[in-house]
């Protein structure tokens, strides 16, 4: 618990480990089915994270029956059943309770062999560091209950969150990589907060390579910037260094990201073969920076 890591691991034996993890969310979406399809890749993700396979979850409902037609309580079951069997994972059962807010998340149980967990404090200096999808989840979900939202955005924000992170990790088990996280409500910077200090090190961004959904600025230009980012770049103080960004370029990388992609250490002599594995699995990897022994997180806008 002490490098706040995607999941919780616990030895049964020689081979074996479990790999457990929780995760709810509120409603992101307008479809009950999208919901429950997100909540569940969502929970999934952080199995994959861990460099494990899922194999048992468990649904928690929190839902207004007064409020909301009971269909669409079955819809936001049905997606993560959906879900699940996609990735081949076995629903066991779930619990439902009422309350006049929608949440709804899943526990997710699987397996990884203990010497090979990928946590997020393996990192070394000079690894590159990828990502598998682009800024903008929580932006994007702002600009939605704003009713500000372009269908272009909408429709590419949920696909991305549709999007599971377990080919990334097929591809990251396959290569061996030191360490990796799945970006979610902390935002890019936090959980590569958490990365550099489980590792003792610091990174290097080079913030015009981050990627963003397509209509995102604009987004944080009419002020559809969420709570939680105001929140993730509090906590962030002093600890992110280069001052020469414009305000609005940075608000994405705090974003609360929902289902968001990977992020992936890799040394240098290994990072063509992540990148064309991933390619070939039809995964994006967009090399954002490094780690370094200096501590902080610094943006530099030329990396060589
Ligand atoms: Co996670
Ligand atoms: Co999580
Ligand atoms: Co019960």
């Amino acid at each position: 618990m002490d490098t706040a890591d995607d999941a919780g691991v616990y030895r049964l034996g020689e081979d074996t480990a479990l790999v457990q993890t929780i995760d709810v969310i509120t409603p992101i979406v307008d479809d009950p089915a999208d919901f429950g399809y997100i909540a569940a890749v969502n929970a999934l993700s952080d199995i994959y994270a861990m460099g494990g396979t899922p194999l048992t979850a468990l649904t928690f409902l929190a839902f207004a029956p007064c409020d909301l037609p009971l269909e669409a309580a079955s819809l936001i079951l049905h997606g993560a059943g959906l879900a699940l069997d996609e990735h081949r994972c076995a629903l066991l059962g779930g619990h439902t309770v009422e309350d006049s807010e929608i949440k709804f998340g899943l526990t997710v149980t699987g397996t990884v062999h203990p010497d090979k967990v990928i946590t997020n404090s393996g990192a070394r200096a000079g690894d590159l560091l990828y990502l598998t999808k682009p800024l903008g989840t929580g932006i994007a979900s702002t600009a939605l209950k704003g009713e500000m939202i372009p269908p272009a955005l909408e429709e590419e924000y949920v696909g991305w969150m549709k999007r599971s992170n377990g080919p990334a990790a097929a591809v990251m088990m396959k290569t061996g990589v030191p360490a990796a996280t799945d970006i979610t409500g902390f935002g890019l910077l936090g959980h590569l907060w958490e990365m550099c200090s489980g590792a003792g090190l610091g990174a290097e961004i080079n913030i015009y390579d981050i990627p963003l959904m397509e209509g995102v600025l604009d987004m944080v230009m009419v002020g559809m910037v969420p709570e939680g980012a105001y929140r993730n770049r509090d906590h962030l103080k002093g600890k992110v260094l280069g001052s020469s960004v414009p305000d609005a370029r940075l608000w994405p990388l705090y974003d609360p990201q929902t289902s968001g992609g990977l992020l992936i250490a890799v040394p240098p002599g290994r990072a063509d073969i992540l990148v064309s594995s991933l390619a070939s699995m039809d995964v994006p990897a967009h090399r954002i920076g490094m780690f370094r022994s200096q501590p902080g997180i610094e943006f530099v806008t030329g990396l060589d």
